[in-house]
């Protein structure tokens, strides 16, 4: 594993920590980019995976633009130096407040979830003056088949619109004399491994686009959203995406009119990889049957175990034990769920090992929380240790 050649470092840092290896970073972006220019597809990060201004920066000057689900996030973008026209905003529930902060800073889009959506920023819009370009975030229906908490795209989830609401739409955007429907916007889940899944969704977007063209609509933007999934079993091995099939099967299966630009929203897939969550054993315990490894870090640092069942792999980096045991991998949280992996096989384990929780990067430190009062946890970076 990479991360060993950073031990000494770590060995001297108080725990938890997030570690984020930027050259893995830079390898992803570069594979990441190659193919968006090969294609000629424009990309927008998703902030909520790691809004870290540090990483933020990084993929700025990468020339990503951003996608962003709340005013706050809008106003990061922003600050962060994103060009307003490269930010997209997406939500089901979009404050006044935050739709003001948008139209305020001239963002490309609202990908827009409702029709009292649609009209609220048509209204908002006319109190400034304004005209905001929307964009339809259209729920097609399809399943993901990836963990039911991050599947977005089935008409029973919260979002996007439905097929049988695009008429009513149609009226509330002929209706709004601030608003201009400038394309259409899809993100059907996340961690999705399936490229099958990616080929429906094109499938069903070219129908979409059928029945706009039909009535005289030309739609200038497709934006296909993210859900790349990352190899969370071998991390190592597997450090970038599949961007390629991905992007062949896109190029593949979306027909592209003349002048039509194509968006996507990667998060997880961009900084998922670089990032690991570093933490020290307190404690060995001995359970019925089993061995508990007690860590300094809990589910308030990465919550993915304890909210979705996720697994990440999960190493002891400084045990030179030859011996390996099987352990369930807890935390220090008052709570049963605050667990990171169960029977989870690792050299023989002793209080003050060092042990990283990969594949942190994504939704890790950015969904961290005080819960029972912890200190959140701080971030390091390759370069600098
Ligand atoms: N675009 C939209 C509109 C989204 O809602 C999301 C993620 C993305 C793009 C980026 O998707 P990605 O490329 O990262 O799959 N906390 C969960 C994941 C929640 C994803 C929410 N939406 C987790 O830890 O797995």
């Amino acid at each position: 594993m990479q991360i060993t050649r950073f031990i000494n470092a770590f060995k001297r840092l108080e725990t938890p920590f997030y570690f984020y290896d930027l050259d893995i970073l830079d390898q992803t972006l570069r594979t990441y980019t190659k193919f968006l220019r090969k294609y000629g597809y424009q990309a927008h990060y998703a902030l909520k995976a790691n809004a870290n201004p540090r990483i933020l920066e990084i993929i700025q000057r990468a020339g990503l633009g951003a996608d962003c689900v709340s005013g706050n996030e809008v106003q990061l973008a922003l600050d962060m130096g994103f060009d307003p026209d490269t930010i997209v905003y997406a939500g089901v529930g979009k404050s006044d407040k935050e739709i003001r902060t948008a139209l305020q800073g001239g963002i490309f889009s609202f990908n827009c979830e409702s029709v009292p959506e649609i009209r609220i920023i048509n209204e908002l819009a006319s109190q400034t003056g304004k005209a905001a370009k929307i964009s339809l975030r259209l729920n097609p229906n399809i399943d993901a088949h990836t963990n039911k908490h991050i599947t977005t795209g089935r008409s029973r989830d919260k979002f996007g619109i439905s097929e049988w609401m695009l008429d009513d739409v149609l009226k509330e955007i002929a209706a709004g004399s601030n608003i201009k429907l400038v394309g259409l916007h899809f993100h059907i889940g996340s961690q999705v491994t399936d490229m099958k899944v990616f080929e429906l969704l094109c499938q069903k977007v070219n129908d979409f686009q059928r029945w706009f063209e039909s009535r005289g609509i030309r739609l200038e933007h497709i934006n296909l959203g993210g859900g790349i999934a990352i190899d969370y079993n071998d991390p190592a091995g597997n450090p970038v995406s599949p961007f390629e099939a991905y992007f062949q099967t896109i190029n593949r299966t979306l027909e592209v009119r003349k002048g039509q630009k194509i968006h996507f929203e990667p998060g997880r897939a961009i900084v998922g990889q670089c990032g690991y969550l570093i933490s020290r054993v307190l404690y060995v315990k001995i359970g019925k049957g089993k061995k508990f490894v007690i860590l300094d870090a809990g589910m308030n640092d990465l919550i993915r175990p304890a909210l979705y069942g996720a697994r990440h792999a999960i190493c002891n980096i400084t045990s030179l034990s030859p011996g390996q045991e099987a352990y369930d991998v807890v935390g220090p949280v008052c709570e049963s769920a605050d667990r990171f992996g169960l029977s989870v096989k690792m050299p023989v384990t002793g209080r003050g090992d060092l042990v990283a929780i990969c594949s942190a990067g994504a939704y890790g430190q950015v969904m961290g929380m005080r819960y029972n009062q912890r200190d959140l946890a701080p971030a390091y970076y390759s370069p600098d240790l």
